[in-house]
């Protein structure tokens, strides 16, 4: 796939769409529109005593000097920490850079922190200001499709753990998320249909409609038409702002949000943290899912292959790797948050745009497996 590595489009507006995510942890607005970034200050509360940009260096070099022009109005220092790049870094040793920096220059409990970056920068500074010194306030700036449309909205932050994705972290709000939706033209595009897997993801499990106009958009999606994309961002953000206003801390409705997750955080921890894309793996994690559902909960299978024609064609994998197994799946999957009483919940769909949470039968889920694994795939191939 190519590299569309354009320079980031200079055109700021400050026109903007508001969403308002309302928890218990606190309530706060996603704030989306193009040249966003130029206006970052406004999210930063007037007491700060500093702020702390949390980021990477490719991150950093393309949006970084705007992000610090655009902070300067504050008139506070302002720091800059720059993490390696990538999932495989995503663990406690990387972020404990961050406090080695913000405990070096003695930052008290108003600064606040600015996580500049993809879904692994969020979830990292996200769980870093939840900790430093109990908790600091921290704004999300996500320059990714899928941290745009899913994981800087809903205060879930973590790191991952060699026996499991995200096992370490904490659910944290952010004061505000911005949204710059320029920022998606310098994205590689095996990130954008990252990105989309996420999209369809809330069509699949909140609504038909919305899941038929990812089918009928998604090459246009693809292609980055700018329209599309600042649609499909609202309305993900919008979606995800329902369900984790009801339930914040996952006690019921937000599993649902987890659709393929239970495959695909398998995928993604049995191939190596970082060989498969977060929101590839929730692709291919989504028609496993709709053909579990077939098996289980009378899923059609027109729907099975709606499914599996719209991942493709957002250009995500639709066979999943064989790793070393069957039991090595079972053994992962078991390792899911959703996992209760070593009884593996997946979410399935009765029908596009609903879904229930529950266990299935390891005859179905092999027989799944055996029907989708790509058996040249494995972990050690
Ligand atoms: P990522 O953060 O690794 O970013 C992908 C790549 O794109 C990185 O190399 C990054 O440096 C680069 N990049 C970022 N912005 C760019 C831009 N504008 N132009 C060019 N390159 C850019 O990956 P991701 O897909 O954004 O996030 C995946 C992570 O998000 C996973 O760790 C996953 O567990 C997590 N996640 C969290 C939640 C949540 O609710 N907290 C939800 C979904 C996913
Ligand atoms: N991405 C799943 C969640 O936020 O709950």
């Amino acid at each position: 796939m190519s590299n569309n590595q354009a320079a980031p489009a200079a055109n700021a507006t400050n026109t903007k769409h508001v969403v308002t995510v309302d928890t218990a942890g606190g309530r706060y607005p996603i704030h989306i529109g193009a040249g966003r970034l130029t206006h970052l200050a406004e999210s930063l509360p007037a007491d700060t005593t500093a702020v702390v940009i949390v980021t990477n260096p490719t991150v950093f070099a393309l949006f970084g000097a705007l992000v610090k022009k655009a902070l300067s109005q504050l008139t506070v220092p302002i720091s800059v920490v720059e993490l390696p790049d990538g999932e495989a870094h995503k663990d406690l040793t990387t972020l404990n850079l961050i406090f080695d920096h913000m405990l070096g220059k003695q930052l008290d409990r108003r600064a606040v922190i600015v996580a500049l970056g993809g879904g692994v920068i969020g979830d990292m500074a996200g769980f870093a200001a939840s900790v430093y010194m109990r908790g600091i306030r921290f704004v999300q700036v996500p320059t990714t499709l899928l941290a745009q449309v899913d994981s800087s909205v809903g205060g879930k932050t973590a790191v991952n753990h060699p026996l499991g994705k995200n096992m370490i972290g904490a659910f944290y709000q952010p004061i505000a998320v911005e949204i710059d939706t320029n920022v998606l033209t310098s994205l590689p595009d095996r990130e954008i249909s990252a990105g989309l897997a996420e999209v369809v993801k809330y069509g699949l499990i909140m609504d038909g409609d919305f899941f038929k106009w990812c089918e009928d958009n998604a090459q246009g999606l693809r292609a980055r038409d700018p329209a599309l994309l600042t649609q499909a961002i609202r309305q993900s953000c919008e979606f995800k702002a329902e369900v984790v206003s009801q339930d914040e801390r996952e006690g019921g409705l937000r599993a649902i949000l987890n659709l393929g997750h239970t495959f695909g955080h398998a995928i993604e921890a049995g191939m190596g943290y970082g060989q498969w894309l977060h929101g590839e793996a929730v692709g291919c994690g989504m028609v496993l899912a709709a053909a579990l559902s077939e098996k289980v909960c009378d899923l059609p299978s027109t729907s099975v292959t709606r499914v599996k024609n719209v991942v493709h064609a957002i250009g995500c994998p639709t066979a999943a790797p064989a790793l070393n197994g069957f039991e090595q799946w079972m053994t992962l999957m078991r390792g899911d948050k959703k996992t209760q009483a070593g009884e593996i919940k997946f979410v399935l769909m009765p029908k596009i745009g609903q879904v229930i949470v529950r266990s299935a039968p390891a005859d179905a889920v092999q027989a799944v497996l055996k029907a989708h694994c790509d058996a040249t795939d494995t972990k050690t191939a």
